[in-house]
């Protein structure tokens, strides 16, 4: 055998050596935390009032809200996520009641979120134990929803009043569109994936820039689809690149493009992720400041949320794509779980609430929820691991 040859030989064992050992790391943090999950959880299980949602923590007691506010499908969701790995009866029970509570969601209609509480939570569900009544409210829940898309925008209205606003559509919106192309493609009118895609399309004609960062709302004429405004309701500034926003739109896409396997959605991801990967502000661990475009960075909050659904978004779009490129996302994604799990980002047994994450920014020009724990990066966090599990 030549030198080279030895060479090639010897680097390639190598490289076997390490992805198996790569791979074996990655599955003890995993199963770790889904460990921690479930005893973090039961602890939460117990400060719950039985007819509110958890929703963060704050100077020392847990933060719950109505079932109508848009974040109460992640609570069952988490749970179900994590009752699939550990099979604790206790937390599937929890799971369960939970559901109930929300139910009546179902015809919910006073603003597009109705996919984050139905879909994150019956979704789940209904992956898990493909009982048919879950199926049955995911499908009227996906009806409810498209009662909110105005033809004359070719998109799904946002909110009905909020600001000044007069048609708004935001970013956040392309999460929505995954009840409504799941229903459509199983059982549900065909009607509801071809609304799903032209509000993908409408969002994609006008919410982003020419560096595929998004605007946070697109303020519509409603009649006509005519933009009015470009503007933000939670980032720093109507140009700026809300990170959690840019999450929504990496994830919305790569999502679209796993039911229409349509290019123009991948592609719109890719740029996307570009956009993310690339920005000189995110550091080293890769949790982003909750907003791309903060002057005072490095002196501002991070945003533990957005970082939990890039990395569940990037690791599905290592799913469709290959080589360096594949290995990129594979490996931001990897190094936001590893920062996620560390101390900095992760709570202790028993503190923060019973939430497995602290660290996150739900609305800093509101004033609301700034550098707290909040239920939906636990969830995305949990998706994320379940992901990382499954497909590398
Ligand atoms: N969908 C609301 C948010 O991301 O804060």
């Amino acid at each position: 055998m030549t030198l080279h040859k030895i060479y090639i030989v010897a680097f390639s064992v190598l490289s076997v050596v390490f992805h198996a050992q790569n791979k074996k790391e990655m599955s003890e943090l995993i199963r770790n935390e889904f460990q921690f999950a479930e005893k973090q959880y039961n602890f939460l299980i117990h400060t719950v009032p039985q007819d509110k949602m958890p929703q963060s923590y704050k100077d020392g007691k847990l933060v719950t809200k109505d079932i109508s506010w848009w974040c109460s499908g992640f609570y069952p969701g988490s749970l179900w996520m994590i009752y699939e790995q550990t099979k604790n009866p206790e937390i599937r029970k929890e799971a369960e009641r939970t559901l109930k509570i929300i139910e009546t969601n179902k015809t919910f209609t006073r603003d597009h979120d109705l996919g984050f509480m139905m879909f994150c939570s019956y979704g789940n569900a209904y992956r898990i134990t493909k009982d048919p009544k879950y199926k049955d409210i995911i499908l009227t829940s996906a009806k409810s929803l498209s009662t909110r898309f105005r033809p004359g925008m070719q998109a799904i209205l946002s909110w009905d009043k909020m600001a000044d606003f007069k048609g708004p559509v935001i970013i956040d919106n392309m999460m929505n569109l995954e009840m409504l192309v799941w229903a459509s493609q199983n059982g549900g009118d065909k009607k509801l994936e071809e609304i799903a895609v032209a509000h993908a399309n409408t969002t994609m004609k006008n919410h982003f820039r020419p560096d595929y960062s998004s605007y946070h709302v697109i303020d519509y004429d409603v009649n006509t689809g005519q933009v009015l405004a470009k503007k933000t309701f939670q980032g720093y500034s109507d140009s700026s690149a809300w990170a959690r926003g840019q999450g929504w739109a990496l994830y919305g896409y790569t999502m679209m493009y796993r039911f229409t396997k349509d290019k123009r959605y991948l592609v719109q991801a890719q740029n996307i992720a570009k956009f993310i990967l690339n920005n000189p502000t995110l550091p080293k661990d890769k949790i982003p400041y909750w907003d791309f475009n903060d002057p005072e960075i490095p002196n501002v909050p991070r945003d533990a949320s957005a970082a939990a659904i890039i990395a569940s978004a990037l690791l599905e779009l290592g799913q469709y794509t290959s080589g360096d490129e594949k290995k990129s996302y594979v490996d931001s994604a990897k190094q936001m779980i590893i920062s996620l799990s560390g101390e900095r980002y992760q709570s202790k047994l028993g503190e923060n609430g019973g939430f497995l994450l602290m660290h996150s920014t739900g609305g800093l020009p509101l004033n609301s929820e700034i550098d707290v724990p909040l239920i939906y990066a636990d969830y995305y966090f949990l998706e994320a691991l379940k992901r990382y599990k499954d497909w590398y």
